[in-house]
């Protein structure tokens, strides 16, 4: 009894493992197209889009994984400071990362990390050309209604301001402008 059982769920893995294989055939880049078919908002996407809350529980991999892998030579950009469209560039092109080679994330764990950021960036607009600098991207720029950014700005400098950069919290603020109004 328990060897046949054992059997089967065997079998079902193996199949699931088939159907994933058969899935992730079409290319990375066709994969991640097919993926971005907008999903029906609702009410737990909603309340965590646009801001570094707490991320719902079934992002939290992707989250995870994120980290793990962009986050080892500078601070780990939230997706909210960039156009989806940046980072889906960034996961297709790992061999020219800004004159670094990148190791491309093994399948299937680059879709978990693309499922994350592509739910917690926005697209670009129309005729606006895919960012690839904070410095020149407008949801950046939108998140810093108060700050007058220095044009020389990296990943490097947000430590700066928020001293938590390296743990990924970007509501921490130094207290020059936690204070200021
Ligand atoms: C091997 C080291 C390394 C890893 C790992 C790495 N990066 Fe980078 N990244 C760099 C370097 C080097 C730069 C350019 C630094 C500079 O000129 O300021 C950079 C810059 C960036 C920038 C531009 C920031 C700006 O506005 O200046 C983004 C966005 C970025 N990386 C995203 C990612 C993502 C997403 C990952 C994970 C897939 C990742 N990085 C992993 C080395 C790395
Ligand atoms: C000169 C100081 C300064 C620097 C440098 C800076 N920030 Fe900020 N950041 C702020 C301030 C202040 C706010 C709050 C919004 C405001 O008052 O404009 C903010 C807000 C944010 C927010 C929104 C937080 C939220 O949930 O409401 C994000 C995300 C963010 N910054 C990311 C970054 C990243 C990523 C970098 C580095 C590339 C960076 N910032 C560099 C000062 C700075």
């Amino acid at each position: 009894m328990r060897n046949y059982h054992n059997l089967r769920s065997h079998a079902v893995l193996f199949v699931l493992v088939l159907v994933w294989s058969i899935l992730l055939g079409g290319g990375m880049a066709g994969v991640l197209r097919a993926a971005e078919t907008p999903q029906s908002p609702n009410s737990e996407t909603l309340v965590a889009i646009g801001t570094i809350d707490p991320i719902p529980e079934r992002y939290q991999t992707g989250l995870k994984l994120y980290l793990e892998n962009c986050s080892s030579c500078h601070v780990a950009l939230p997706p909210e400071v960039m156009p989806t469209q940046t980072w889906e560039t960034l996961l297709l092109e790992p061999e020219q990362h800004y004159g670094q080679r990148l190791e491309q994330i093994p399948r299937p764990f680059i879709f978990i990390v693309w499922n994350y950021l592509r739910t917690f960036s926005r697209p670009l607009g129309e005729d606006e050309q895919t960012p690839f600098r904070v410095t020149e991207s407008r949801y950046f720029k939108a998140l810093h209604p108060r700050v007058d950014l220095p044009p020389t700005l990296t990943a490097a400098g947000c430590i700066s301001c928020h001293p938590g950069a390296r743990d990924y919290n970007y509501r921490r603020l130094t207290p020059e402008w936690e204070d200021s109004p």
